[in-house]
């Protein structure tokens, strides 16, 4: 019998420790671990619509594979949706697109990373939201980038105004990313706010300074809440990444079409090369279904029905929060996620440590069966003793109402905690 060497280690490049992660897709294997013990876990941990993709968007996208288109196409995204992209944006910010400043990725995700890529040589400043979208920073150490958080604070209503931006850009910096309406807190920015935030990166940042907006959440907005977009604003548009895509709006993450606008087809070039390289291109098929979904008229209707729904949930789930002892939350204006404060929960808890929040997301998923997020998942830099979780209210109503009354027998079981902790099974 030969022998079989033993495994050998990988040996891993030193930057590969550098990078980050989303957790909303890390904590799946202890959510399966708490389900093989028989809990049923109630997810309020994932960004992602609980509804079905519409059905004229999923017939135009079966129709298009009928079609045989099924191929290789353009890398940079095929012409009819960089052509509907460039008219609805255009349209609904105010502004002027042409179809070669318009780049389709899978998903609004990978051009976060691409533009730091792209943009940003080692020692470059990166100025991002904090709490945000963990992909922000994830990247910035990666590519041997400065990460500069822009704290938002629950007492300023998460939102930020000029002099907060103000103080952070320096002559290094090259990135700026916005996201409105914003994930985690739901926060949406006014006209005025961002006519503001633009007055000062007009005034201290050089015209080559990229500012990344984020608006994957433009149509998820309740009551009286618009979306605007710092594209809009006079002299921005020259200096603005304008990111949008399926994932949210019509109920699509597995559709993973997403796509940016350019300030020039020079940047979208290089966006494109980037794709080449990495994907070749996006599924024809998908990205044609996509340009349905941004042309027809019916996709209104779809966005308006699934709002709805989360408006109610909101609307239940925020005043049910602010009346268990130790918690405040505030009312979000947009996106499908709520925030709440947690920091009276973890005092009585005795949870002193600087990631409180971490602990007792930890013990709601082992012990009570509710997987939520901690403040570190959006932005490490900075979150020490900033206890909040991320609820996602893309969950069914029935759901949200047993996830509640759980985090409130949670919220007061002093016991129950102490013997979680003594398991040690604290991520
Ligand atoms: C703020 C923000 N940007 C980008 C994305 C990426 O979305 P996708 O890649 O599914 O289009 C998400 C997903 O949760 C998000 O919350």
């Amino acid at each position: 019998m030969p022998t079989v060497p033993p495994p050998v280690t990988a040996q891993f490049a030193s930057r590969i420790s550098a990078i980050g992660s989303e957790n909303a897709f890390k904590i799946g294997p202890h959510i399966r671990e708490v389900e093989s013990r028989g809990t049923r876990v109630i997810r309020c941990n994932i960004g992602e619509p609980d509804f079905p993709l519409p059905h004229h968007i999923a017939e135009a996208v079966k129709r298009e594979i009928d079609r045989g288109q099924t191929h290789y196409c353009d890398p940079q995204g095929v012409e009819p949706l960089r052509a509907a992209i460039a008219k609805s944006m255009g349209e609904s910010r105010g502004v002027e697109i042409t179809p070669d400043r318009v780049v389709v990725f899978p998903g609004a995700k990978p051009p976060i990373g691409f533009a730091q890529e792209i943009y940003c040589d080692p020692g470059a400043e990166v100025i991002y939201p904090s709490p945000g979208f963990p992909i922000y920073e994830s990247f910035t150490r990666y590519l041997g980038a400065v990460p500069v958080p822009l704290h938002l604070r629950e007492e300023q209503s998460f939102a930020f105004g000029a002099r907060d931006i103000e103080r952070l850009i320096t002559g290094r910096t090259k990135l700026i990313y916005l996201n409105f309406p914003s994930n985690p807190t739901g926060g949406v920015a006014s006209r005025e706010q961002l006519e503001e935030i633009a007055d000062v990166i007009m005034a201290l940042a050089p015209p080559d300074v990229r500012v990344y907006s984020d608006e994957v959440y433009e149509h998820i907005l309740y009551g009286c809440a618009k979306h605007h977009s710092i594209a809009s604003v006079r002299g921005m548009a020259e200096r603005t990444i304008l990111v949008s895509g399926v994932s949210k709006s019509y109920a699509w993450t597995g559709g993973r079409v997403g796509w940016a606008v350019l300030p020039t087809a020079e940047e979208a070039a290089v966006f494109r090369n980037l794709n080449i390289n990495y994907f070749s291109c996006v599924p024809a098929y998908n990205q044609l279904g996509a340009a349905h979904a941004i042309e027809s008229p019916q996709s209104a209707v779809s966005i308006a029905e699934m709002v709805g729904e989360f408006e109610e949930r909101r609307d239940f789930i925020v005043p049910r929060l602010n009346a268990i002892d130790g918690i405040t939350c505030a009312m979000p204006q947009g996106a499908f996620y709520v925030f709440p404060n947690i920091a009276g929960v973890c005092d009585r808890l005795g949870i002193h440590d600087h990631f409180a929040s971490s602990m007792f997301q930890m013990f709601l998923l082992y012990e009570y069966g509710v997987a939520t997020l901690d403040r570190k998942s959006f932005g490490q830099i900075g979150a020490e003793d900033k206890h909040y979780l991320r609820i996602s209210i893309a969950t069914a109503m029935d759901d949200l109402q047993e996830a509640v009354a759980r985090i409130e027998r949670a919220s007061t079981d002093v016991e129950g905690f102490r013997r979680f902790i003594a398991k040690g099974k604290v991520a």
